[in-house]
């Protein structure tokens, strides 16, 4: 049981799971969502807040997912399984697994169309059709993007083969030298974007945006807001990091890794925030524009300013590679799965994924076209994933993986696979997972759908 390694291979290095885990964390919730519902919800207070959340929530689940996964060495779903008939429990366990599954493709179907709009805004700023472009022009471009099928097509088929051809190298050959190369390229041109932001006008104010101090702009809702936004940003409660865990060596500390995740995490999205507010700060633009922010507010930054064009294309280039190395990470564990299952090769496997999630793609990015009229519990079929993803399926598949590992299966079981040495240190992580993460998430997941659905 000890030294049981996982039939699709393992991490060289301890450094090359935090930069795997780190890039599926890294996405579009960071760059895109963060510094907007920064902006939405206090500034200062609510990074506090989040801060808290990541801390007390998001690591002891990220801790459990990663411990699961090394124990059981196979995809989630067989993991949660062997691990559950390790400790003696049913292996219906692996139910969690399942629904993580299906969570992943509904999260990969709209998120490949967001990272397709990407795609076209990097193809777009590269040949310079943002330059000097006035707001109602920059609005027109995105909805009449939106408006055209085709050209989504086009885009999110290109990111579904993408994402398809590293999975289909397995975890070596394809996820290590995939994020061996595209993270610390993230690193370098997210930097790139932060010295240009902090020589514009605007970064005293931006700065001043994040940061200020202001308790009372925060509200109850604010807080489910930071905690919900935890958890999206760590890719936790579907077997994303629970797969990756079942690469990683064994000598690794568990505790350790998940702390250097957590941190890269938000540095990035704090970082983010100080790229874009500045920048739309320089331009006299509103940074409260909501999604709008990313694809209508800052091309009419970059239009405006000396060689926007350049760092418009540098801008999207690390948004399209952060959206990349999360996607990679939603597919994973269902092309683990399908290996194990019918000891199947990697390609017909990504065949299979990858036209599954194809079409659901397309029934995603036609919410905005030929099926807007269709509703789904009031949503279109677009906002229907990401509610039932985000504000459902993740929050309780974290509950159901805090409750697994910290009332489930045995303390032997948890204590051997972290090998935490501090007794302070485990306990406070062990009251986190058994009791603060369970009540955090159940009161989110419950103040949410009330909120929704009132
Ligand atoms: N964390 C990614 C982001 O912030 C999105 C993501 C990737 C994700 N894999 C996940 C979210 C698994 C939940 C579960 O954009």
């Amino acid at each position: 049981m000890q030294d049981k390694t996982s039939i699709h291979g393992a991490w060289t290095s301890r450094w090359i799971f935090i930069l795997a885990a780190t890039g599926s964390a890294v996405g579009l919730g960071n760059i895109w969502k963060f510094p907007y519902i920064t902006g939405e919800n206090g500034g200062g207070a609510f990074v506090l807040v989040y801060l808290c959340c990541i801390l007390l929530v998001g690591v002891p689940i990220m801790m459990a997912e990663v411990l699961i996964g090394r124990r059981g060495r196979q995809s989630p779903i067989n993991a949660m399984k062997s691990v559950a008939l390790e400790a003696g429990r049913p292996q219906y366990w692996s139910l969690v697994g399942w629904t993580g599954v299906l969570a992943g493709f509904m999260i990969f179907s709209f998120y490949s169309v967001v990272a397709g709009w990407v795609l076209f805004y990097i193809a777009g700023m590269g040949v310079g059709d943002f330059i000097a472009i006035g707001s109602a022009d920059a609005g027109s471009v995105f909805n009449d993007l939106l408006g055209d099928p085709q050209t989504l097509i086009i885009w999110h088929s290109i990111f579904v083969m993408m994402v398809m051809l590293v999975i289909v190298g397995g975890v070596k050959k394809g996820l290590e030298n995939a994020v061996k190369f595209l993270m610390p390229a993230l690193f370098f041109l997210l930097l790139v974007m932060l010295g240009y932001s902090s020589q514009t006008e605007g970064f005293a104010a931006g700065w001043d945006f994040l940061f200020h101090y202001d308790p009372s702009e925060l509200s109850w809702d604010s807080v489910l807001v930071a905690l919900g936004h935890s958890f999206f940003t760590l890719s936790l409660g579907m077997g994303a990091i629970m797969a990756y865990g079942s690469y990683m060596p064994k000598k690794t500390s568990i505790g350790g890794a998940v702390i250097w995740i957590a941190i890269m995490d938000t540095l990035v999205a704090l970082i983010a925030g100080l790229v874009i507010f500045p920048i739309v700060f320089s331009n006299g633009m509103d940074p409260g524009a909501g999604p709008g922010l990313m694809f209508v507010t800052l091309p009419v930054a970059f239009g405006q300013m000396p060689g926007g064009q350049i760092f418009g294309f540098v801008f999207f280039l690390l948004v399209g590679i952060a959206a990349w190395t999360s996607a990679i990470s939603l597919m994973e564990p269902a092309a683990a799965w399908l290996v194990e299952k019918f000891n199947w090769h990697r390609i017909p496997a990504c065949i299979v994924l990858g036209l599954i999630v194809w079409g659901m793609g397309i029934a995603a990015l036609g919410s905005f076209n030929f099926i807007s009229d269709v509703k789904l519990l009031g949503f279109n079929v677009f906002d229907f994933l990401d509610f039932m993803t985000a504000n459902i399926m993740l929050p309780l598949g974290g509950l159901f993986i805090a409750i697994f590992a910290g009332w489930i299966i045995t303390r032997n079981i948890v204590a051997n696979e972290l090998a935490i040495s501090s007794p302070l240190l485990f306990n406070a992580w062990y009251i986190a997972l058994r009791f603060i993460a369970p009540i955090g998430v159940s009161v989110i997941f419950v103040l949410n759908l009330i909120e929704k659905l009132k």
